[in-house]
């Protein structure tokens, strides 16, 4: 005969065994939707954005300070980190502005060394800094085919060479985000700047590669048209700015916002088994056969 009645310790006992069932079975609960980005260090090179304007790096430094990340903030105009700055702190968050033009190797050491004199380790580096083009091979000047590889690729290597000892030196691995473009894989007649961003391509997975084994991730973020202070304070037009919107799939229009999140995203512990990866975060601009401007 079973025995019917109940018997609260009974029940306590049988919710015990079934949490110890799962810790033994390998089934635990992921339990929380914790990032795992508290109190680790970023820096984000090119953080910073013309106005208030909210622009890639802009985005990403100020959702990295909202998952708990002490951010630093470097760009070549230090009034425009600083405005970074002061918005993460309005939203109650930690950051450091600093100036510095990211193409010179001193400035780079002073930027990591400036992370860690500061906080004392370094676990995050968006590499978000980049420059557009306009023309083909034959209209294009050789100064700018220069300046454009130059700010494009420089940066990167440099702020990756000083970055990734004091990564390992910090003793928790660490994430690389580098920014690229849909114009990579699907150029659209910015011709140097497509070739520049196919190089981020490339020294992305090179970096995966050569890093892995220290515990160091690589990504690259393909972005498609975003609208950012760098491409509207020019002068755009309602029409272009439409087309650019209607170019995507979902027909919703980009925003530096979108790319903040997937700087976390992949900053993030939740992101530990993706490496090399290239994430096209574009609305689905590059899957349309519709002009994107
Ligand atoms: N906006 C788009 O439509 C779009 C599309 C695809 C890819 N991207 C890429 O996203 C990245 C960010 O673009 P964004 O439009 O958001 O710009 P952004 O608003 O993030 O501004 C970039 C910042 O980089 C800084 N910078 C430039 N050269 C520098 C240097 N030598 N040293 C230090 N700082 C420097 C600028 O001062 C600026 O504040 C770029 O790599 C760009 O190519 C943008």
């Amino acid at each position: 005969m079973f025995d019917l009645r109940y018997d609260p310790l009974d029940s306590l006992a049988l919710a015990f065994q079934g949490i110890i069932r799962n810790f033994i079975g390998g089934y635990r609960m992921i339990g929380s939707l914790d990032l795992g980005l508290k109190d680790k260090v970023a820096i984000v090179a090119g953080g910073g954005a013309v106005g208030q304007g909210i622009g890639n790096g802009r985005a990403a430094s100020i959702l990295l300070a909202e998952a708990g990340v002490k951010v630093i903030v470097a760009d070549r105009d230090e009034v425009l980190a600083n405005n970074t700055v002061q918005m993460i702190k309005d939203r109650g968050g930690e950051a450091l502005g600093i100036g510095g033009d990211l193409t010179q190797s001193n400035q780079c050491k002073k930027v990591v060394d400036f992370a860690i004199s500061n906080w004392g380790r370094l676990d995050i580096l968006d590499n978000n800094i980049g420059i557009a083009s306009k023309l083909s091979v034959v209209d294009e000047t050789e100064e700018h085919w220069d300046r454009v590889m130059d700010i494009n690729l420089k940066p990167m290597f440099l702020m990756s060479k000083y970055a990734i000892p004091a990564m390992i030196d910090s003793g928790d691995g660490g994430s690389i985000v580098n920014i690229s473009s849909i114009s990579a894989t699907r150029p659209k007649g910015l011709t140097v700047y497509s070739a520049s961003k196919g190089a981020v391509i490339s020294l992305s997975q090179a970096m995966a590669v050569d890093h892995g084994a220290d515990g160091i991730r690589v990504n690259c973020i393909l972005p498609g048209p975003v609208y950012t202070p760098m491409v509207y304070s020019p002068g755009m037009t309602d029409d272009h700015r439409s087309q650019r919107q209607n170019a995507s799939l979902v027909q919703i229009e980009g925003e530096g916002w979108d790319i903040g999140k997937a700087v976390v995203y992949l900053s993030s512990n939740w992101a530990r088994y993706i490496t090399g990866h290239l994430m096209v975060v574009d609305g689905g601009c590059s899957l349309s056969a519709k002009p994107r401007g």
